[in-house]
């Protein structure tokens, strides 16, 4: 399955022995402190290659083995439990909880009466002993058999009352986690504190559990699976008197217990927990599937390490452990400098992550990290990976500190420090050249002949800032530059005076601001009609536009505010105020009619034809991308030259095109770098757009910046 590693059956006595004690020593760490080298997918793997060795040589089965164990065998505690806290078996695929389900109904000899489908809470079991309704002892699952006296921690869990609602005696399971938020929570007071922040959740939770006499307190939170003493009819009747009791359950969260009557019902309740992983305010490793009658589960009985009807379908983890090999700092289109890590490659949910965001500078410190460390790593979904803390206990000795740079990597000037994102002290002129060239593009003002070495020369001479200046560009100031004739200066001051009648929409569209393509640019543009009422819009205004929510409205309003003196001098300079932004609605009518507007008011073509009207019509991805679909064929160079052709699929997508491997009619763009076959012929035969990585690389801009910058 995606991301899961399987680990080799040992091949001899020997190598099966290592591998029992790769896991005994791996079980022990992660029941300690959730500290370990093997990834929870790795772990998983080896005790099946142990399990696979074991069934094979029956008579070799070592007494250390972890298999059949209760927490691999690794954790001890002295205080007894009142009924042993067993484990669950696992399953790693709908097939194989198909055969599971079926298994169980053939022990039963009847169909299970109903299931009950929940998440797997990725935290660790505890069990809280209530007498007379008080919470009177808190105990971790240990080795099942006995666990260790956690009382202590009992009054920082969020969800396990002090006081039941009834004076009951009685036991209640269930799990002690950290959520996102009271995980970054406590790393902050960590590092306030100076200690060294938790790799991930779980190690915080196991963490804190154990901790006594801090100088701060870290916030749980518990969620009731169940209990001993409470006679309820089935599982989901057991859930909700646990609720009356005050516990909490996973009830109050998305991904709600739910009652299922068929196997059918089963799968697609995992599938929806599964996609609702990502948006979860805590970690799941899996879904629990448990026969919810309390009769079936009375007749199904338990084994000794696990109860025989309930099961876990576990999902790969977001978690992994590699190594930091490098940090490099990218100098983002408005100058900030931002630190992204160079990892050893490493699989997460069947996508190989080869670099992850650091945020900002003191965000390495906070994390104290160093070059050559074994690192957690995040990812969920469609996030930018990251870097979650160190393995600080698998340190050689052979690790460096990260250099941070002294001066922007880019044109050497000064690095404003003064924030937690480093910038360069000439903020978006750092990068005058980029957002130049950017504003110059096809899809922007389109000016031809700022593409290449142009920009660059302007930029040097100290003609242009920033945009605004190209429109008080002299023929004179042009002539003056090497490789300038009077043809060519005529053309691009011919192009220039065009692009000053381009329409709005292109004309926001070359400002960069973040979070804003072509598409979003659009939007705004019909939607307020011209700059003046743009500028004067405020976040509420911003987020009646499509697409644009709370956040990004703060952004663009605050990006704006920079901009405010290259905006002036548009304005001053008579840019995008010719033309009025036609009203936009989706349809043929509105569409001709927009594009014969802006085409005779701009008098040159630019932005109308078939792009005007195509813009004006359809209603698409955003991205520059939008609309187009991508073949990547061929290696690729410069800043793409990292980039695996997943890495390079997931761009395209989040440039808003459509990404596919293979060239067809269909496909609108090739990107073709050295050594491109078969398909670069074939999109020649099919009339496909062409370009190489570095003219690709201009065409995302923005985008990739943020991309690679992290
Ligand atoms: S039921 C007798 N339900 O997963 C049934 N366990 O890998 C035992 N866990 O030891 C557990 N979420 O720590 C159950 N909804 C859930 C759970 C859950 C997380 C943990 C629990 C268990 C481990 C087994």
């Amino acid at each position: 399955m995606t991301g899961m590693k399987d680990a080799a059956v040992p091949a001899s006595p020997a190598a099966y022995a290592t591998a029992v004690a790769t896991a005994v020593s791996a079980a022990a760490a992660y029941y300690a402190d959730g500290a370990t080298p093997l990834g929870d997918d790795e772990y998983d793997a080896l005790v099946r290659a142990i399990a696979a060795y074991e069934l094979a040589h029956p008579d070799e089965v070592l007494p250390d083995s972890p298999s059949g164990k209760v927490a691999g065998g690794a954790a001890v505690g002295d205080v007894p439990h009142s009924v042993p806290m067993l484990s669950l078996e696992n399953v790693f695929s709908a097939e194989e909880l198909a055969d599971w389900a079926a298994g169980l109904e053939r022990r039963l000899a009847r169909p299970v009466a109903a299931w009950c489908v929940e998440p797997k809470l990725d935290g660790l079991a505890v069990a809280a002993r209530y007498r007379s309704g008080r919470l009177a002892r808190l105990i971790t699952r240990g080795d099942g058999v006995a666990g260790e006296d956690i009382s202590h921690a009992a009054e920082a869990i969020l969800g396990l009352p002090q006081e039941l609602g009834e004076p009951l005696d009685v036991e209640l399971r269930g799990e002690v986690l950290l959520t996102q938020e009271q995980f970054d929570r406590a790393n902050e007071l960590r590092t306030a504190h100076g200690a060294t922040p938790f790799a991930n959740p779980r190690n915080g939770a196991a963490g804190t559990l154990r901790a006594k006499d801090r100088a701060y307190r870290v916030e749980l939170t518990f969620f009731a699976y169940g209990a001993v003493g409470l006679d309820e009819s089935g599982h989901s009747a057991l859930l909700a008197r646990l609720a009356d009791l005050g516990a909490g359950t996973a009830a109050v969260t998305a991904a709600a217990p739910r009652r299922c009557a068929t196997l059918d019902e089963v799968q697609q309740r995992v599938e929806e927990i599964t996609a609702l992983r990502a948006e979860l305010p805590f970690g799941i490793d899996g879904v629990v599937i448990k026969a919810d009658a309390a009769a079936d589960q009375e007749l199904a009985g338990e084994g000794s390490r696990a109860p025989r009807w309930a099961v876990a379908r576990k999902l790969p983890a977001r978690h992994k452990v590699t190594r930091l090999l490098d940090v490099e700092w990218n100098v983002g289109r408005t100058g900030v400098i931002a630190p992204r890590a160079v990892l050893d490659p490493v699989l997460i949910e069947g996508v190989t992550v080869t670099y992850a965001t650091l945020h900002n500078p003191a965000d390495i410190t906070r994390r104290g990290l160093m070059i050559g460390d074994q690192v957690f790593v995040y990812r969920a979904g469609d996030v930018i990976p990251r870097v979650e803390a160190p393995l600080v206990e698998q340190r050689t000795g052979a690790e460096r500190p990260i250099a941070f740079p002294e001066a922007c990597p880019r044109c050497g000037d000064a690095i404003d420090t003064s924030q937690q994102r480093w910038r360069c002290v000439r903020g978006r002129g750092c990068q005058a050249v980029a957002s130049i060239r950017y504003a110059a593009g096809r899809d922007q003002l389109d000016i031809e002949g700022l593409g290449g070495s142009r920009a660059v020369q302007l930029v040097e001479a100290g003609f242009v800032d920033d945009v605004a200046d190209l429109f008080t560009l002299t023929k004179e100031q042009l002539l003056t530059l090497e490789r300038m004739g009077e043809t060519s200066t005529d053309k691009l001051l011919a192009a220039i005076e065009a692009a000053r009648l381009q329409p709005l929409a292109r004309v926001f569209c070359a400002l960069g601001v973040r979070g804003t393509g072509r598409t979003m640019s659009r939007r705004i543009a019909a939607h307020f009609g011209s700059m003046a009422a743009i500028r004067a819009a405020d976040q509420d205004a911003l987020a009646e536009v499509d697409g644009i929510g709370a956040d990004k409205a703060v952004m663009i309003i605050t990006e704006l505010a920079e901009l405010a003196p290259v905006l002036e001098k548009l304005a001053a300079r008579d840019v995008g105020q010719a033309v009025r932004e036609p009203v936009r609605r989706v349809g043929a009518d509105a569409g001709a009619g927009a594009g014969a507007a802006v085409g005779s008011a701009a008098g040159t073509g630019a932005g109308t034809g078939a792009d005007g009207v195509a813009d004006a019509e359809r209603v698409e991805a955003e991205g520059p991308l939008a609309g187009q679909a991508v073949v990547v064929t061929g290696a690729m160079t410069g800043r793409l030259a990292a980039l695996s052709r997943n890495e390079m699929n997931e761009l395209i997508e989040r440039a808003g095109g459509k990404a596919s491997s293979s060239v067809s009619s269909r496909t609108t763009l090739l990107v073709a770098g050295a050594k491109a076959g078969s398909k670069l012929g074939k999109a020649e035969q099919l009339g496909v757009r062409v370009i190489g990585p570095e003219e690709f690389a201009e065409l995302l801009g923005d985008l990739l910046g943020d991309l690679l910058g992290g």
